[in-house]
């Protein structure tokens, strides 16, 4: 399985920032995993110009469910595939937060971004509530079951868990409940799609990854890469957390 670093710059970003993607291209012209940046919309299309013929791989941040319409705003997934976007994050929790987005809604867009060739990167993560009262895994199980359509495997969905309380907080799960929790989504992906098809699905951690944490976070079983907000941003940053990830 190939590991996947994959940077969400949420609603950050001018094409002035453009310059870090040619620095983080030009530090890591051969990484030792997968590479991705998902920008604003705005930039997707510029983004991967700059990425052609490097290992840099682009996404789109949420996609509608439907192919196009009279939907004012949003964006569809062909559109994304057409602006050179290859990956889509759905069901970040700032979508569920802030635009009431439910499980039903996401298994849509999942499925939407298969039909236009786009592998998704669904999020999943329980609150600090959940969390305290015991809940994160029947939280996580129960969103998984909901927004992950059938037909899914690694060649078109990646699984991030991201705790919404270690989202830009600086706070992170321990180790252990980091193991815990992927185990358990690899064991809900194995039940459901076989033990093979789940080995081969990437695991993602996010929430507060930063160069200090991803070395001991990547040695965490069952963790095969990371989504990553803030870091994501600087090229240094972010290029730590890849040769982190490449040496794990
Ligand atoms: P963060 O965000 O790394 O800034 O905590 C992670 C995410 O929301 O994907």
């Amino acid at each position: 399985m190939q590991k996947l670093a994959a940077g969400n710059w949420k609603m950050n970003g001018t094409r002035a920032a453009l310059a870090e993607v040619d620095a983080l291209i030009r530090a890591h012209p051969a990484p030792g995993c997968e590479v991705l940046l998902a920008p604003p919309a705005t930039l997707v299309a510029a983004m991967a110009e700059r990425a052609e013929g490097s290992a840099l791989r682009i996404g789109g941040q949420d996609c509608h469910a439907a192919a196009s319409g009279a939907h004012t705003g949003d964006i569809s997934a062909p559109m994304l595939r057409d602006a050179g976007a290859s990956h889509v994050i759905l069901g970040h929790s700032e979508r569920r937060a802030d635009h009431g987005e439910t499980d039903a809604q996401i298994h849509a867009k999942v499925g939407a971004a298969w039909s236009a060739g786009l592998v998704a990167i669904l999020c999943l993560g329980e609150t600090e509530a959940e969390r305290d009262a015991g809940r994160a895994l029947e939280v996580v199980g129960a969103q998984l079951a909901a927004s992950l359509p059938d037909g899914a495997g690694a060649e078109n969905t990646v699984i991030a868990y991201e705790p919404v309380w270690a989202i830009g907080t600086g706070r992170t799960p321990s180790l252990a409940e980091i193991g815990e929790v992927h185990g358990f989504l690899r064991r809900a992906l194995a039940e459901r799609f076989g033990a093979q098809t789940a080995a081969a699905i990437r695991l993602l951690y996010g929430g507060s990854v930063k160069p200090s944490n991803a070395g001991e976070i990547f040695a965490v079983a069952d963790v095969d890469g990371a989504l990553v907000g803030g870091a994501s941003l600087k090229a240094a940053d972010f290029g730590a957390i890849v040769a982190a990830l490449s040496a794990a």
